[in-house]
Order: structure tokens, then C-alpha cells, then sequence
């Protein structure tokens, strides 16, 4: 059980890596392409991380909210698969990585049927919103923001000047996602699927939501606090695989070589990891934690740069690589 004293201990800890990591924000820049992104604080940097027991380990600005921008892929695949089944999410949208960036189109007409590569990819993502289950995209919404409450336990919401800035100049995206309805790999109207898409990306949390969502996922999608399975195994394990080999973007393959760990991460300098079990025995969370990270100065892939750095410290220190 955590005593005060080792929480005490624990945070300490936690401050004087997030001070040792913070430099690292210089040599990135808040996301532009989103303008009220570009506002942000690029010199934050928090981290939480989240035991079994509840036990918390935090520091840095744990209570700064952000959007999840593309760590809400995982949410939508997992809640996808839960409505869907397997089966109809997979033949819509493959588990290949693709090396490319986020926003990329190319594979979409090089690669016949024009199938998207991955759910962590942008044109999978917009395929699976639009496979979400509801009349409209408010429905759709209304259901993310409910299975995620179910894993923080507490009200969610969307960031509307987020959403209006990125509904705006989502160009990319909206290329993406007519190319995908010609070639049948939307389930709904192009601008219902960006709407539940932007949206989704635009849902507001902190450090400690995004660490309560690693623990779920690192769980299998057993809730530790609540006892309660929220999503079945074979998904949660097929999310964690996705993560490892796709959550990174297309620095994912060296995310996994030195690092080791199920991630991902979004443009607002979001990063969730989800720490199995037998990861975990040479840490404070020997029966494995969820960490979420906040550092809004990204690299040219979109990750955070200091986010990244004190991750690869933390996973190092602890012995956490999963390989
Ligand atoms: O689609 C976009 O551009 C953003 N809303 C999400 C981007 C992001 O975090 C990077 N995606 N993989």
C-alpha cells in the first residue's frame, strides 16, 4: 500500500527529473498548424504516474489541461472494436505501420484498395469515427466522453476554441477523408466523420487523466479502482501492439528500440504509456501503471520533445522495457 512517506519520497523524484527534462522543450515548438495550440506554454512540462493501488506519483503542471489530439486513436479504436466487433473494424482498417507521417495520403492510392494502414494514422482514425455507433456526431461524441469518464471517473469535455481552430484549417484532413469515402472506408458522411474526429481530439484532460487511461489499457482494460472489465482483452492487447509498433508516428520504431514501451502521443505534446506487469517489477508499480505526460513543444514528427527524453529516463531507470 502507499504510505505518505513514500509519496512524499516518490513526488520528489518525479520534480527533479521533470527539472532535469524541461531544457529539452527548447529544442521543440508548440504545434503551429493549430493556432490556438501555437498559444501554449512551450516550457511545461508534468508528468503522472498511476499504480494499481491508486498510488500516484506526480509533478510539473499536473493541473494544466490540454487536448488528447491523436492519443484519443487508441480511445476510438478500442471503443470501435467494443460496438463493432473485431472483425468489421479490422477489414475497414489494417495494423501495418507505415513509416510515413501522420497526415500522409500517399498510401491511400499507392496501396490498393485504398484500405488505411493503421488506426493511429490519421486516415484510420477518420475511418474509425465514422464507424462509431449513433444518429449524429453529437451521439458519437456523447459515447467517447462517456467510456473515457468511465476510465478517469470524472466529466469530460471538448474544447471548443480547440475544435473551431482545428475545423478550420483541417484541409488535410478533409482531403483524407473525401478520398476515403470514394474509395468506401466511410461509414458516414465526410463532414460528420471529421466532426466526430476533430472533436475527439479536442477532449480536454490532465496529466492524471492520461495516466488513469494508461493504467486501464495497461491493465488488459480491467479498471484496478472501479473492478470492473471496461473493454475485453483481445482488444486491449490488440491497442497495446498498435501503440508499440504505430502510437509514435513514424518515429515509432525507435520509440520501441529504446524505449520499449506501449505509447502514444499527440501534437498538443500528449504522451499516455501503459506499463504491463512484468514491466514494472523494478519500479514504485510492480504490478505495472499507467504514465501520462504533458510537454507542448513537439519535434518535426509531433512528439514532445522532453516528454520523450523523460520517458526514456523513466523506462530506463526502472528497468520498464517491455522487450
Ligand atoms: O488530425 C490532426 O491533425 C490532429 N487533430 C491530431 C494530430 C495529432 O495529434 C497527430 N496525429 N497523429
Amino acid at each position: 500500500m502507499p504510505t505518505e512517506h513514500n509519496n512524499h519520497k516518490n513526488n520528489q523524484l518525479a520534480a527533479e527529473w521533470v527539472e532535469q527534462f524541461r531544457p529539452f522543450a527548447k529544442e521543440g515548438q508548440c504545434a503551429s498548424y493549430i493556432p490556438v495550440l501555437a498559444e501554449k506554454d512551450s516550457n511545461q512540462l508534468a508528468i503522472s504516474i498511476i499504480g494499481t493501488n491508486n498510488d500516484e506519483m506526480k509533478a510539473g503542471e499536473t493541473t494544466e489541461l490540454f487536448t488528447l489530439q491523436s492519443v484519443s486513436k487508441v480511445v476510438t479504436f478500442i471503443l470501435a472494436c467494443m460496438e463493432r466487433g473485431l472483425p468489421y473494424v479490422l477489414e475497414r482498417v489494417d495494423v501495418e505501420p507505415t513509416g510515413d507521417t501522420f497526415n500522409s495520403i500517399i498510401r491511400l492510392e499507392s496501396h490498393q484498395p485504398g484500405k488505411p494502414f493503421n488506426p493511429m494514422i490519421n486516415a484510420g482514425a477518420i475511418t474509425v469515427s465514422s464507424m462509431l455507433d449513433g444518429n449524429s456526431p453529437q451521439e458519437k461524441v456523447s459515447k467517447i466522453l462517456c467510456f473515457l469518464e468511465q476510465m478517469i471517473g470524472k466529466k469530460l469535455k471538448v474544447n471548443e476554441e480547440v475544435y473551431q481552430s482545428e475545423w478550420q484549417t483541417a484541409n488535410r484532413n478533409r482531403s483524407l477523408a473525401y478520398y476515403l469515402m470514394d474509395s468506401g472506408f466511410l461509414d458516414c458522411p465526410v463532414e460528420e466523420a471529421l466532426e466526430v474526429y476533430l472533436k475527439q481530439c479536442a477532449i480536454e484532460v490532465n496529466v492524471s487523466d492520461l495516466a488513469m487511461i494508461g493504467l486501464v489499457i495497461a491493465n488488459d482494460g480491467y479498471h484496478p479502482l472501479t473492478k470492473t472489465q471496461l473493454f475485453p482483452k483481445q482488444v486491449a492487447k490488440l491497442a497495446k501492439a498498435l501503440m508499440v509498433t504505430c502510437g509514435m508516428y513514424n518515429a515509432s520504431g525507435k520509440f520501441a528500440a529504446f524505449i520499449g514501451l506501449p505509447a502514444k502521443s499527440g501534437v498538443s505534446g500528449a504522451i499516455l504509456a501503459a506499463v504491463p506487469s512484468h514491466a514494472g517489477l523494478d519500479s514504485p508499480f510492480p504490478a505495472g501503471c499507467g504514465i501520462g505526460i504533458y510537454g507542448p513543444a513537439i519535434d518535426d514528427i509531433g512528439n514532445s520533445v522532453a516528454g520523450v527524453n523523460l520517458l526514456k529516463h523513466i523506462a530506463t531507470e526502472w528497468n520498464m522495457n517491455i522487450f
